[in-house]
């Protein structure tokens, strides 16, 4: 079984949206049972609560279902049990690699930029404080990085 992680700040916005994407393509596609998810924050404002409802209701127009996650925070054992850990923005990747150290850098991963190269960006970025449209530009990045995610996770170990 491979085993992503998908981080971004608040675990309530960015990284649920990519968590329930790539489950629901996985499953779409017969590959849930060679890769299993999950996502965190690398802050604990949230610990406990349900993704963002504007997140929510996002995903929801396009038949995704985020109702049943939980935030919670990273935490260095992450960077052990995950073959990857796939940062939403710079910040986070690099908070992460700081965490990973030399041992476990190959594991972390900036989404788009690894990804989805031809989205043209390397972030997606942060609609915490923005309108909704926001959170319908990180759905349409985080389906192009899902695609370019999964197409890598079939071609080989690791990604
Ligand atoms: P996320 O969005 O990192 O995509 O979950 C945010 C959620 C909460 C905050 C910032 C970003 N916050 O500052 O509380």
């Amino acid at each position: 079984m491979q085993k992503v992680l998908f981080v971004c700040l608040g675990n309530i916005c960015r990284s649920p949206t990519a968590q329930g994407i790539v489950e629901q393509r996985l499953r779409e596609q017969g590959l849930d049972d060679r890769v299993a998810v999950d996502s965190a924050g690398t802050h604990g404002f949230h610990i406990g609560a349900a993704p963002d409802e504007r997140a929510t209701e996002a995903a929801a127009r396009r038949g995704v279902d985020l109702s049943r996650q939980r935030a919670r925070c990273l935490k260095p054992e992450d960077l052990e049990e995950f073959d990857l850990v796939v940062a939403m923005d710079r910040e986070n990747y690099e908070h992460i690699l700081r965490m990973a150290g030399d041992r476990h850098a190959h594991k972390v991963k900036l989404f788009l930029r690894d990804y989805a190269p031809q989205a043209g960006v390397d972030e997606v970025p942060d609609p915490y404080y923005g309108g909704r449209g926001g959170f319908d530009r990180v759905l349409d990045l985080i389906e192009q990085g899902a695609d370019g995610l999964i197409a890598s996770l079939r071609t080989g170990p690791g990604g």
